[in-house]
């Protein structure tokens, strides 16, 4: 038997004051279109920017349904519109904000597991890493290089056996 140990490097930011220019500007964003989320329904509004490396910002946020599972996270409005505007521009980055009408949010908002693989898939597809920023409302900044680091032995289509 082996054991394996899988981790990653986690950059923990006090404030936006620690964050580059483009990347506070970014984190920004995704605090824009947070406000612009339609989350009646879990009160719970996550925005989210995508820089590509021609300079354009993409921006989603979540979009709910009265038939809950209908809804879609801020994350994958983001990058599938990415994807659909820019199909053959590299995603730099992606900057996620969250917050709440019930409390206020303290904690890095990490993306859900399904929002992990469909930007995996993009990481995948552009043969580069993304980095990811998370925020709630105030408190610090969690980032990480790579969507792998929060996905690691992730399914891609390695295992289709087509590529
Ligand atoms: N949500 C996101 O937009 N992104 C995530 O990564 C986690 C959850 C949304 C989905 C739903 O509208 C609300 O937050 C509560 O789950």
């Amino acid at each position: 038997m082996e054991k394996k140990h899988i981790g990653f490097d986690l950059t923990v930011l006090a404030s936006e004051d620690e964050l580059s220019v483009e990347e506070r500007a970014l984190l920004k964003e995704a605090e824009k279109a947070r406000g612009k989320a339609y989350a009646p329904y879990s009160n719970f509004s996550v925005g989210a920017a995508v820089l590509m490396k021609n300079g354009e910002i993409v921006l989603g946020n979540n979009q709910e349904n009265a038939s809950y599972p209908s809804g879609l996270c801020a994350e994958r409005v983001a990058v599938f519109q990415a994807g659909a505007r820019f199909p053959d521009e590299t995603i730099k980055a992606i900057a996620i904000s969250a917050s709440s009408k019930n409390y206020t949010v303290k904690k890095p908002a990490a993306p859900c597991g399904n929002c992990r693989q469909a930007i995996a898939e993009y990481e995948q597809r552009q043969n580069s890493p993304i980095s990811i920023l998370f925020r709630g409302e105030e408190g610090p900044i969690y980032k990480c290089g790579s969507i792998s680091d929060l996905l690691p032995l992730g399914f891609d289509n390695s295992y289709l056996g087509n590529s």
